[in-house]
């Protein structure tokens, strides 16, 4: 076993930290004992219009499941994110964009930031689009796509972001599950030298989403695009010619302010729901005491907009403490491997957030492109979306951090809004590969198979038993499904999808979803979704999808397949299934592995055995457990023979 050392907090970080050692344990006590009186007081980090008096309303009862934070006050999330820092620092920063091209690159102000939403946010009232619409946004990493999602916030109108990285499929559907009255997209993403085509895309996806009436197309390549007149708008054209005042919306606390679809166990992704109040406490919040977030701070956190990272920890958390976000539109490896850090150097990072996939890829490029820059801006490093490994972690501390900074490693998912589980760099010793232990307000709780509440030192399935404010509130359009997903495992409890353990000192170490959902590259994808697109290509009969270990990505994709009767399995039929699985969902769910297969080991009523399907997939076929309740053991012989070699 990998021997666990601990890093101490490093005395300068002691130094600045807003939270230290000691506060952190009498704090946490407070949080948990009296939770209103912590999040009264955890309230006025934001402007209200009309302030709270309730606090908490929770049920987290099956069939009776309802979670309410601060319910009768109001406020505006884009004011939070604007209008109230515009007296302090209207000149100051908001948001510096580093374009995919290192020669291309923006800083928009707070004070040009107020201007550009307003504007937008005319647009899109002009357009029709009113308090409670759905808007879609599919968008490369531009300014233009945190604009859009605050102008929908001024005005009230519910975002939901598609990564732009799905295809017209998985737009389509996601437009129509929320039913969405407005898309805004761009021309053509860029992104590694290579272009996007976002509206090609978008125009196949409308194809069949009667809902949208107005398309505002933001121009980021001036690539050939087609023009469906009445329909779309160019957005530089319509911003100009709004005005850039436009009065914010007075939205409830528990009003939604976005929706974000993400995997679950079953083909169709759930509409994540979040609403204004607790979720913007929450993510700023967290953005502050995790990142030791200081007036002045260069703040970099890589993910995409399209995931649950860009909207709390690139968007909302950061511009809601007036700090100064970094936005990054290209890859980690374009021009070269160093890029990173040049950018890092180039703006004079002081806080990097990034994916364990992202560290481990360059960290198999050596240590040159990173030792050839100088990183002496930066202050802590941070880790999201999958484990990270001892080795990974190691190596980002001590060649990307110089051995000098702390490593925040976060846990936490689309459902809970923000951060749970996580070191404060001022207060944390560090141990490498755990998350360590709750922020404030978090209850977590291990259980075995049962429900049982496991003690001390343990392993089992992580539920948190007592809500936070930044907590998802529905599943849009399917409350049931909310409640069947999260709350009826474990009676009363959230249950979180991860297997966790506990340690002797109580830090928690993330072990991986306990579910049909897989981590690629620390994007969640549902076995169920890549089963049903590779089932819709007329020649495959049956499929079985489970995640395998992968090098870099953490996790890859190994996919069963049995063809129908009379077709050859050739090695053209399986890249030909790998492109349809891509056309399908997206590049980001392309089986790594694809093994033909006669037969699915089945139970006599005809359920697929996984456990038995990931071992294989896992090598671990010397230790199949049981399999003398299959309807046809040979199979299994049959699988084994066959299985694809993942090195
Ligand atoms: C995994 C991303 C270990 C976990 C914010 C969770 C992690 C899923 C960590 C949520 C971490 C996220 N350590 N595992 N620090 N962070 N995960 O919804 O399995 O895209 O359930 O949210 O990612 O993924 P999601």
């Amino acid at each position: 076993m990998f021997e666990v050392h601990t890093f101490p907090v490093p005395e300068d970080a002691k130094e600045r930290a807003l939270v230290t050692k000691d506060q952190y344990q009498e704090w946490y006590k407070k949080s948990v004992e009296d939770p209103e009186g912590f999040w009264a007081e955890q309230g006025k980090r934001l402007d209200w219009i009309k302030p709270y008096s309730k606090i908490k309303n929770v049920n987290f009862m099956v069939p009776d499941v309802s979670i309410k934070w601060f319910e009768d006050g109001t406020l505006n999330a884009s004011v939070n994110c604007i209008d109230r820092h515009l007296a302090k620092r209207g000149d100051q920063v908001a948001i510096i964009w580093e374009g995919d091209e290192p020669t291309d690159d923006a800083k928009i102000t707070y004070n040009e930031l107020a201007d550009h939403v307003g504007r937008l946010s005319n647009v899109m009232k002009a357009q029709g689009v009113k308090k409670g619409d759905r808007v879609c946004i599919y968008m490369p990493m531009i300014p233009e796509a945190a604009y859009a999602m605050l102008a929908c916030a001024r005005i009230g109108a519910v975002h939901s972001i598609v990564f732009g990285g799905f295809s017209p499929d998985s737009l389509a559907n996601r437009i129509q599950d929320s039913e969405c009255k407005m898309v805004i997209t761009a021309d053509e993403g860029v992104r590694g030298g290579r272009k996007i085509p976002l509206k090609v895309n978008t125009d196949k996806a409308l194809e069949t989403c009667p809902s949208v009436t107005s398309v505002v197309v933001v121009k980021r390549t001036g690539g050939d695009i087609e023009w469906v007149d009445g329909r779309d708008i160019w957005y530089e054209e319509a911003t100009e010619a709004a005005s850039p005042d436009c009065p914010p919306e007075e939205m409830n606390a528990e009003d939604p302010l976005f929706i974000l679809y993400t995997s679950g166990s079953t083909g169709q992704p759930k509409g994540v729901l979040h609403t204004t109040g607790g979720y913007m406490v929450y993510a700023s919040m967290t953005h502050q005491y995790v990142f030791d977030y200081h007036d002045g701070d260069i703040y970099w956190c890589t993910a995409d907009v399209g995931w649950v990272t860009g909207h709390s920890y690139i968007v909302y958390g950061p511009l809601a403490n007036g700090a100064t976000t970094l936005m990054f539109e290209g890859v980690p490896n374009y021009p070269d491997s160093s890029r990173f850090w040049q950018v890092c150097d180039k703006h004079q990072v002081n806080t990097f957030y990034t994916a364990p996939t992202a560290i481990r890829a360059l960290m198999r490029e050596g240590n040159g492109p990173v030792t050839s820059t100088s990183r002496k801006s930066l202050r802590l490093l941070g880790s999201v979306g999958e484990p990270i490994n001892p080795e990974a972690w190691m190596w980002y501390h001590e060649v990307v951090g110089d051995k000098r900074c702390p490593i925040v490693d976060t846990w936490w998912q689309t459902e809970t809004g923000g951060i749970l589980i996580t070191p404060l760099p001022g207060a944390t010793d560090l141990k490498p590969g755990s998350a360590a232990l709750p922020f404030f307000g978090v209850q977590p709780q291990i259980v075995d198979n049962e429900g049982e509440p496991l003690e001390g030192a343990t392993e089992g399935n992580l539920c948190i038993t007592e809500s936070w404010p930044g907590q998802m509130r529905t599943v849009y359009g399917d409350h049931e499904r909310f409640m069947q997903t999260y709350f009826s495992t474990y009676k009363g409890k959230y249950f979180t999808g991860d297997g966790c353990r506990r340690d002797e000192d109580g830090y928690y170490w993330i072990t991986g979803r306990v579910d049909d959902v897989i981590n690629v590259s620390g994007h969640r994808m549902g076995t169920a979704e890549v089963e049903s697109a590779l089932v819709a290509h007329d020649k495959v009969a049956e499929a079985a999808v489970v995640g395998a270990p992968h090098d870099i990505k953490g996790q890859g994709i190994y996919a069963y397949v049995t063809l129908n009767a009379g077709v050859e399995p050739t090695d053209e039929l399986k890249k030909e299934l790998v492109q349809w699985v891509r056309k399908e969902i997206g590049p980001i769910a392309s089986p790594d592995w694809l093994q033909w297969s006669p037969g699915l080991p089945k139970t006599r009523s005809g359920k697929i055995m996984r456990r038995i399907l990931r071992k294989i997939a896992e090598d671990e076929f010397g230790n199949l457990g049981d399999t003398s309740t299959l309807a046809d053991p040979g199979v299994v012989d049959d699988l084994i023979d066959n299985r694809q070699n993942r090195t």
